[in-house]
């Protein structure tokens, strides 16, 4: 489905929308979450807690936004979280230099590529600006995290523009009173906020969005002993190597040295797994390896996970082997002490990231869910039943004769468990098709003879096939369709 029929569905049923958009200024990169927003993303986050954060073991937290200076003069996100802007001289528009030049001359430079590359291109190419032709300023770096001030002396912080950095800054006391054992996963999720030049397409380019990060810390000298790996051995991961998809199996990728060893190998592995019971289609999607100079500063091996969309590849996980970047700056700033033992040896940890966009993926799940029937005259979203905003509708076929409120006494027995909807006016087809385009995978409909034999419509969504059920039977059906895998 296309961009613009996603977004219309998300501003006519409720999943997103502009902030503040009442008001003329409004700032770009800002996005509300409706109510069947809210319930997808509730959903995604508790399909990833169970295929991730349970299924290994780790541990979760939920830390400040608002962060120390000192932090991230450690990290390095003072000095090197930039990107490339570049100004009109004539009526002062910014650009981010990498996409302009992209989008008006079709040459891709890397976003941490020399300031003076983009000068080169800018001036053999003839690059003007878009809205005015007017030339440009010399490309200048851009920090773009978010400063604020702190009571009433003003003291400086920052907002946090990953989560993680609470991760390795709580290290050692979670390593502790937790009894830590390496390899660890500590997970958060959380909004993060970056102060993009140029934020667009709603969920795509966000200045304040939802993170889901894993830290995996490790020991550096152990990444081929993992037991856990015998799990993903079998596991189809597809991968871009040199131009090409090469779809192959976690051991396969390791026996082959495409991926670095057997841990990074596992965690690409049950990254694999979650996404494909998301309903993303997966043969449209890969793991890129990050060339050199499109890696974040602190990763040392980095593969995007990137899901074809109706805009072109989007990335929606990062997955980097941060080495002991984090913990050894942090050590050093801090003088906290961050090795642990592992097996009686004092280690410092490695760390491997994956880090998730929330609402890129929900943007995804959405696009590659939505269906146009033309020939049932319908708008279908085709998600799976565990990460629906609606499960239920709980129509009754009219309002009189009783049937509104045996169709109550219906919604009032499911309500608690499943999220119902119930709907008592207008015409049945109409409300069929907006349970249809809100994703519901099923409908209830009491009528007449609900009244004499306690027996329902259930309608699914997908077939739109009808059956009658007993009225006690709607729980059990309702629990098996809406469980998670
Ligand atoms: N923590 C990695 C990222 O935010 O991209």
């Amino acid at each position: 489905m296309n961009y613009d029929s996603v977004m219309q569905l998300a501003l006519e049923r409720g999943f997103y929308f502009p902030s503040c958009e009442i008001y003329a200024d409004a700032q770009a990169g800002f996005w509300e979450y409706g109510p069947s927003g809210v319930s997808v993303k509730a959903k995604f986050i508790e399909l990833w807690r169970r295929e991730l954060v349970r299924r290994d073991g780790m541990l979760e937290v939920d830390g400040a936004q608002i962060m120390s200076q000192s932090v991230f003069e450690a990290s390095g996100h003072l000095a090197s979280f930039a990107d490339p802007v570049i100004k009109c001289r004539q009526c002062g528009s910014n650009y981010r230099a990498d996409r302009l030049i992209s989008e008006a001359a079709k040459i891709e430079i890397p976003e941490s590529a020399d300031l003076g590359d983009f000068d080169k291109t800018v001036l053999e190419k003839n690059i003007r600006c878009p809205k005015c032709k007017g030339e440009f300023d010399k490309a200048r770096k851009f920090n773009m995290m978010f400063k604020v001030e702190i009571g009433p002396e003003a003291e400086p912080a920052y907002l946090r523009p990953e989560t993680c950095q609470s991760i390795f800054v709580d290290f050692p006391r979670l390593f502790k009173t937790m009894r830590g054992k390496l390899p660890l996963g500590i997970a958060q999720i959380g909004k993060s906020f970056r102060n993009e030049i140029s934020p667009r397409q709603s969920l795509l380019r966000l200045r304040e969005f939802y993170q889901a990060e894993i830290e995996v810390f490790c020991n550096a000298a152990k990444l081929d002993d993992l037991d856990r790996f015998s799990e993903v051995r079998d596991t189809t991961i597809r991968l871009w190597i040199n131009g090409e998809l090469k779809a192959m199996s976690c051991q396969a990728a390791v026996e082959t040295g495409v991926l670095p060893n057997r841990f990074v190998a596992y965690y690409l592995g049950i990254l694999t797994e979650f996404y494909e019971k998301t309903g993303i289609d997966m043969a449209r999607s890969r793991f890129r390896r990050l060339g050199e100079k499109e890696k974040a500063f602190y990763a040392s091996i980095a593969f995007d996970f990137e899901v074809q969309t109706a805009i072109g590849w989007l990335e929606l996980v990062a997955c980097n082997y941060r080495s002991d970047y984090d913990l050894s700056s942090h050590a050093a700033k801090s003088k906290e002490k961050f090795e642990v033992l592992d097996d009686e040896q004092k280690v410092l940890p490695h760390v491997f990231e994956i880090s998730m966009g929330i609402d890129r993926s929900i943007y995804t799940i959405l696009e590659h869910s939505l269906r146009d029937e033309k020939e049932n005259e319908r708008i279908v979203l085709s998600i799976k039943p565990y990460l629906a905003p609606v499960h239920v509708g709980v129509l009754s076929l009219v309002k009189k004769d009783g049937l509104k409120e045996k169709t109550d006494e219906v919604y009032l027995k499911i309500k608690r468990r499943y999220d119902a909807f119930l709907d008592h006016s207008g015409a049945i087809g109409r409300r069929y098709r907006r349970l249809d385009e809100v994703g519901a995978p099923f409908a209830i409909t009491v009528d007449h003879q609900t009244l004499e034999d306690n027996t329902v419509t259930l309608r699914q969504r997908d077939s739109m096939q009808q059956e009658r059920i007993k009225i006690s039977d709607i729980d059990s059906v309702l629990s098996a369709s809406t469980a998670f895998p």
